[in-house]
């Protein structure tokens, strides 16, 4: 059977990963409507496609821009705590979905190490997109994505390292600073490597985890989640590179955070807390495009599965005019037809057969 969308009635408190049993609430407002009267949502019709180009390669312009629509968004949070479009709001439905906030009758819902991980964040990703355009009156507004499967995306980009600006988060491990090159299959290790050979190894995983490791739907989405069964089986990409540039990304593990408790990697390197760094929604623009990309490399047998209990999945956001949706992972596989695409960058990784 599908995953339902998580009726609002059930969300309680969720609990921090990997820590010591934390509660946290992160639930979204109250519905304006009974849950079971919401709609399903209809693409709507659209003009001009949003497109998302990669990150390191944007004008100050674009930056401005991206800076302005997040401050609107972070204002939200002291002027209106309880409007779903801002951005603590936001960042709560990762939490919501991923810490155990949704019981679905009487199993927790998670929305990793499965196949509802691609079609879930495709979807935040769409509403947040649609959001951060209305409130700076932009309809074609469209994320940036960190390209880091290419050699100049493999840093930070430096729009997020800016500080003092509304994309800076000073929870993030300061190893992520000054251009440093990230490692794509690092867990936590760190190996004496130099740039070069970091970039090439990048490349070579890259190929691993898109190509030799993914020839068929399920090794790439990940295995079905059926409620209950506790799977834990992620597709290649989401284990990695998705997995490290979290950890990457994250708070030091162990340091302590301003509160006198003990870090479990916030920002990015917790579930919980993950959406509340900015560069979440780049890192998962580029997460998104893989999957695009992968389906071009051999548009025959890499394909989005076809199963009904896949495609009739259910999620619940709101959009950007507060009203809440339901939406089906099957309304999700072709980003063209929700109107946004990527600006094609070269994927060097292709030719990095071991
Ligand atoms: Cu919902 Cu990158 O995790």
């Amino acid at each position: 059977t599908p995953t339902p969308a998580p009726d609002l009635k059930t969300c309680g408190r969720a609990t921090i990963s990997d820590g010591p049993p934390v509660c946290y609430t992160c639930c979204p407002p109250p519905m304006p409507t009974n849950f079971d009267t919401i709609p399903y949502y209809k693409l709507p019709p659209m003009t001009k496609l949003r497109i998302r180009s990669p990150a390191h390669a944007v004008d100050e312009e674009y930056i401005a821009k991206y800076n302005l629509a997040t401050s609107r968004m972070k204002v939200l949070d002291k002027t209106e705590p309880l409007n779903p479009l801002g951005f603590k709001q936001q960042a709560n439905i990762h939490c919501a979905y991923c810490n155990g906030g949704y019981l679905i009758g009487c199993k927790v819902l998670q929305v990793h190490n499965s196949w509802l991980f691609f079609p879930f964040h495709r979807w935040y990703l769409y509403f947040y997109e649609r959001i951060l355009g209305s409130l700076i009156d932009d309809p074609t507004f469209a994320l940036p994505y960190w390209n880091w499967d290419h050699p100049k995306g493999m840093r930070l980009p430096p729009m997020f390292d800016c500080e003092r600006t509304p994309l800076y988060d000073e929870r993030r491990n300061p190893q992520v600073r000054n251009r440093t090159v990230l490692d794509l299959g690092s867990f936590g290790d760190k190996v004496e490597t130099n740039e070069l050979q970091l970039m090439n190894n990048n490349l070579t995983l890259m190929y691993r985890q898109m190509v030799t490791n993914a020839p068929c739907p399920l090794l790439f989405f990940g295995a079905p989640y059926v409620l209950g069964n506790n799977v834990d089986t992620p597709g290649t990409i989401e284990n990695i590179p998705h997995i490290p540039v979290h950890i990457w990304t994250g708070t030091v593990r162990g340091s302590t955070l301003p509160n006198g408790n003990t870090s479990y990697g916030e920002d990015m390197g917790n579930f919980y807390s993950a959406a509340l760094d900015p560069v979440f929604y780049c890192h998962h623009g580029n997460v998104d495009r893989m999957w695009n990309e992968w389906k071009a490399i051999e548009p025959t047998k890499r394909k989005d599965l076809s199963v009904p209990d896949w495609l009739n999945s259910e999620f619940f956001f709101y959009d950007e005019n507060k009203k809440p949706y339901r939406v089906k992972v099957g309304d999700c596989l072709d980003t063209k037809k929700m109107g946004y695409d990527y600006a094609p960058m070269p994927t060097p990784w292709r030719n990095f057969k071991p």
